[in-house]
């Protein structure tokens, strides 16, 4: 008789903490990480350079509101969104991921911190319908900003998963909310890409690093601020807002030579993102405040509700 021995899977999350210098995690995802570090170098500084971009931006985000979603938030850290959040003005977070062992891990973290205003969703942000439909997504404030973290997760997604996924965020989420994302780069020829995608793919896991352009298609009508790699490591990062009067500032703590705005228009011609001084076009005021049961894309979604015609 054979008996088949199922080995547990290398886990982004875990590689993640080991690139970070965490102690946790198997043997078979320090074996990724270690094999990661050795073939590129680099890699582990662009992972930190992201973790240490993720915790400033909710520094900049909570100055302008109390509700995170944190999206693909990975293993619980020693500074966590809703601790920097808190620390600055009263605050909600709701940390979502597909990982059973990230959301054990979260669920016993929170348990330990009976007031923290926070909660630990295990889906997978591909199926957006079932994100929204969570009771703890549904508790946020549908009326007031809510600001999305995609902190080094869009790269694990496909196109088309992430194509839809920001357009659903984008239809549903209330005026003054903001999206907030950090992506590795392709084509960098001072840091070859493909053999870090090898290495994961052959740890089971799928990495999609993208163009920049391709990277914010994802804002669609919205305002957005892009910095590109100050660091000069292949990762860029971009903020964007809801369209609407107010003026939407760049991150104080960006360097002011990496960062551009983009409008509409440029992206959607495919001309590149990233001349610095192009202005910013607010974009019609798509979004009114709506409670997430009305995603584009869903079942619910009415023809016309994204500005679109019917
Ligand atoms: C590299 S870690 C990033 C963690 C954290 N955002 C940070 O900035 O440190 C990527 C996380 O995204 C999660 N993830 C990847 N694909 C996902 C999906 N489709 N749905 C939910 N979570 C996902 C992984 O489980 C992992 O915890």
């Amino acid at each position: 008789m054979t008996v088949a021995l199922r080995l547990p899977g290398a886990s982004p999350a875990r590689i993640h903490q080991a690139l970070l210098g965490a102690g946790e995690g198997s043997p078979l995802d320090h074996d990724v990480a270690r094999r990661l570090a050795q073939s590129a170098p680099w890699w582990p500084r662009t992972v930190q350079a992201q973790r240490r971009h993720a915790q400033r931006m909710v520094r900049h985000l909570a100055i302008q509101s109390g509700q995170f979603l944190d999206l693909g938030c990975g293993l619980p850290t020693a500074q966590p969104v809703h601790r920097i959040a808190s620390a600055i003005r009263p605050s909600r977070t709701v940390y979502v991921d597909r990982d059973a062992d990230v959301h054990t891990a979260w669920r016993i973290a929170l348990a330990g911190e009976p007031n923290a205003a926070a909660s630990a969703v295990r889906c997978d942000i591909a199926d957006i319908d079932a994100l929204l439909d969570e009771p703890a997504v549904q508790a946020l404030d549908w009326t007031r900003p809510i600001s999305v973290l995609l902190d080094d997760v869009a790269h694990f997604l496909d196109d088309e998963t992430m194509t839809r996924l920001l357009a659903v965020l984008r239809e549903c989420l209330p005026r003054g909310s903001t999206i907030s994302l950090t992506h590795v780069l392709a084509a960098s020829r001072s840091h070859p890409i493909h053999p870090v995608v090898q290495l994961y793919r052959r740890a089971g896991v799928g990495l999609w690093p993208r163009h920049l352009r391709q990277v914010t298609t994802w804002r669609g009508s919205w305002p957005a601020h892009i910095l590109q790699s100050h660091d000069v490591l292949p990762w860029c990062a971009v903020l964007m807002r809801t369209p609407g009067p107010s003026r939407f500032l760049r991150p104080a703590f960006w360097p002011r030579a990496a960062t551009s705005r983009a409008s509409g228009r440029e992206v959607a011609a495919g001309a590149p993102a990233m001349r610095p001084g192009v202005t910013v076009t607010a974009g019609r005021t798509l979004l009114g405040t709506r409670p997430p049961a009305a995603a584009v894309g869903s079942s619910r979604h009415r023809p016309g509700d994204d500005g679109r015609p019917a």
